[in-house]
């Protein structure tokens, strides 16, 4: 029987054995899901270590319902993992609780992993692998190859073709050679593509033209046979040019017998603002044979936000998890941050906040409770 199957039959059993305290103490109403389900309310001091002793709170965790719809939930974490005092104890009880992937928000991109040319820098990468293992998390790794957030000394470089493809190389080798084993999906490339569904204008297709895309697939295949190799975009959950550019993209690497596992689509969204048929849309990718993973979901609101906006975006929360639920490859669902308090949007997007499931105080907001809805098949 697939293991996946034996997943979700064990998480039954388990979910049915705890309902009557589910209704004692989480209650059925939405108010009573947050106050009984929502916080890191995890007691202080020692973070808990796999297995997790099955504690009757397990059951409200959004990671538990989750694994048993056979998805993996994750988050992206910065900051907050470093953080000290009572503010950080909480975060890493509430982000071991409610998730069972892990992404880096920043610490496994070149400039983090490479400040200096061939000196690499591990300590962040390492604490987030770390966390995760000792939480029974996966992680996804974020990015092999990429525009942005590389290190002064490659983007302000000027390079060779041969200089290029053997920075390329020894980066992904590397990076994925460091992690080898340890990382369930890495986004090998990111963000390929100009809105328009040109290739985008970076160091790497500079240098080396479009080629260097199955350069850093098989690259890390080779450093990696084990984890799954993702390409990652924003933007592409729209029909468009953009989201017909990377269907176009995968075919030919698929069709060239590159190593390419899955697409991942970033989801940073507006609320009130979802793509048409997002469900379709994965279902398309998935039809080519591979994992559709929502990577960064989002979504935020004007600032400062009202109560429609903050149930406006609640369903939005919930429309997207039910259209990963739909589509039987959408394997893993990631947001973007864990608190309004961290997450990258207002110092991205002027005049936008409020993007996450919990405020800044990390108290569960209403996208909480439609994350925690959805997830329970209500
Ligand atoms: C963002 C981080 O959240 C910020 O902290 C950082 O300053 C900039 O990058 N697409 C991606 C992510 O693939 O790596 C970006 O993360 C958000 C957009």
């Amino acid at each position: 029987m697939p293991s996946s199957i034996l997943r979700r039959a064990g998480a039954r059993v388990r979910a049915g054995v705890r309902r009557a305290a589910r209704r004692a103490v989480c209650g059925a109403v939405v108010t009573s899901v947050l106050a009984a389900c929502g916080g890191g309310g995890d007691s202080a001091g020692t973070p808990p270590t796999e297995p997790r002793p099955p504690a009757s709170a397990d059951t409200f965790a959004l990671r538990a319902l989750a694994t048993a719809k056979g998805i993996r939930l994750g988050t992206a974490i910065d900051r907050g993992l470093r953080t000290g005092g009572t503010a950080g104890t909480s975060f890493r009880a509430l982000v071991a609780r409610h998730f069972s992937s892990l992404t880096a928000e920043n610490d496994m991109k070149h400039q983090r992993l490479q400040p200096q040319r061939g000196v690499y820098a591990w300590g962040g990468a390492d604490s987030i692998v770390a966390f995760a293992e000792t939480h029974g998390m996966q992680v996804r790794g974020h990015t092999l190859v990429w525009h942005q957030q590389n290190a002064a000394w490659l983007a302000n470089g000027t390079w060779t073709a041969d200089e290029a493809r053997a920075l390329l190389v020894d980066h992904v080798t590397t990076v994925a050679t460091r992690y080898r084993g340890r990382i369930a999906a890495w986004d090998v490339v990111n963000e390929a593509f100009e809105d328009d569904g040109t290739l985008r204008n970076s160091v790497w297709q500079r240098t080396l033209g479009a080629d260097y895309i199955a350069l850093a697939f098989r690259t890390a295949a080779a450093a990696d046979p084990q984890a799954r190799l993702f390409y990652n975009d924003y933007g592409i959950e729209w029909p468009g040019r953009k989201q017909d550019s990377t269907y176009a993209l995968v075919q030919r690497l698929l069709a060239a017998g590159v190593p390419i596992h899955g697409v991942g689509f970033q989801a940073h969204f507006q609320a009130g603002q979802l793509p048409p048929n997002f469900a379709g849309t994965l279902q398309r990718f998935a039809a080519l044979g591979l994992d559709v993973h929502i990577t960064e979901l989002d979504v935020r609101v004007r600032t400062p936000s009202t109560a429609t906006d903050r149930a406006t975006q609640a369903q939005n929360y919930r429309d997207v998890v039910a259209a990963c639920l739909q589509v039987s490859r959408c394997t893993s669902l990631t947001i973007w941050g864990v608190s309004d308090g961290d997450s990258w949007v207002p110092s991205t997007f002027a005049g936008w906040g409020d993007a996450l499931p919990w405020d800044a105080a990390l108290q569960p907001k209403p996208a909480f409770a439609a994350l925690y809805a959805v997830l329970a098949g209500r």
